[in-house]
């Protein structure tokens, strides 16, 4: 199954109303995971690619991009690979030339017409090497990765507003577009609870423009389904499953007065608890199997 671009798995997704999960690049063993999840449950993925994370130099960045754009592409079912939360344009650029079908500029926290500016470019380079683009606006807050212990709790101040969301859209030509309506990245403080009111604004003011979902990872399964049902299109999910992985090689640890732990037995059972946490996550979305 080829690589597809971000287009062409949530155009469908915001047609028909679904989600597509958004999961784990960091490293091969995330990826890996990601790819069997959505292999056992038939469904498309989109997988997430990190400037930030394992590997940070160009050359390990390159080819760490090109083992995973070959995973994807050796996959039984149709993968986008995203460059998620591009900083800069130079780092667009990077993640095209490296082997990308998509990638997401970040300019959340630049002012409007700044963000509109850079957008603007990233897209007209993205779309002449046939790259899709997700941009965002209001803020997600927090840290990938769960690093604040006591969770975060999200800002409503930094909410995406309708008006905005059809402003940037138009102006910008974007693919997808991520909104902050509640979520923040890692680990929240207390309970979340999504403003499915502005959501709900949000999807009228952009038609049919495929909406995103970041700092999935705790939401409450009502929630999930509610943001789905008013009109996002694909959720992003990173700390729950690198938490899941290292929650085994936890207890792995605790026995180590029976046996000598090595890193491919962590590998080995961090591929299956990060597979069953997406697995689960699939399940929750509802992410209609393809050919169903
Ligand atoms: P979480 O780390 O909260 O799952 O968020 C992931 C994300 O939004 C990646 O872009």
């Amino acid at each position: 199954m080829a690589l597809v671009g971000l287009n062409e798995i949530l155009m469908d997704a915001a047609k028909k109303g679904y989600a597509v999960g958004a999961f784990g690049g960091s490293d091969m063993i995330s990826a890996m995971s990601a790819i069997q999840a959505a292999e056992a449950k038939k469904t498309p993925l989109i997988l997430l690619e990190e400037f930030s994370l394992v590997f940070r130099d160009d050359r390990s960045l390159e080819l760490h991009f090109a083992a995973l754009n070959a995973m994807a592409e050796r996959a039984s079912i149709p993968v986008a690979t995203i460059l998620d939360h591009g900083t800069c344009y130079e780092d667009c650029l990077k993640a095209i030339r490296w082997g990308c079908t998509s990638v997401m500029f970040d300019g959340s926290s630049l002012p409007m017409e700044e963000n509109i500016r850079i957008t603007k470019e990233v897209v007209r380079a993205a779309h002449a090497a046939g790259v899709s683009v997700e941009g965002e606006i209001g803020h997600v807050g927090g840290d990938e990765g769960g690093a604040t212990l006591g969770g975060l709790a999200a800002d409503a101040s930094a909410y995406s507003s309708p008006k905005e969301a059809e402003y940037f859209a138009k102006e910008t030509g974007v693919d997808a577009l991520a909104v902050a309506i509640g979520t923040v990245h890692g680990t929240f403080k207390g309970t979340p609870k999504l403003d499915i009111e502005r959501l709900k604004a949000i999807r009228s003011a952009v038609g049919d423009l495929p909406l995103v979902l970041h700092g999935g990872s705790g939401l409450p399964e009502a929630e999930f389904k509610k943001a789905v049902t008013n009109g996002i299109n694909k959720i992003n999910i990173f700390t729950s499953t690198e938490k899941s992985g290292a929650a085994c090689t936890k207890e792995l640890f605790a026995k180590e007065d029976q046996y000598v732990v090595t890193f491919d037995q962590i590998a080995r059972d961090a591929v299956r608890a990060m597979q069953r946490d997406i697995e689960t996550h699939i399940e929750i979305f509802e992410t209609p199997s393809i050919g169903v």
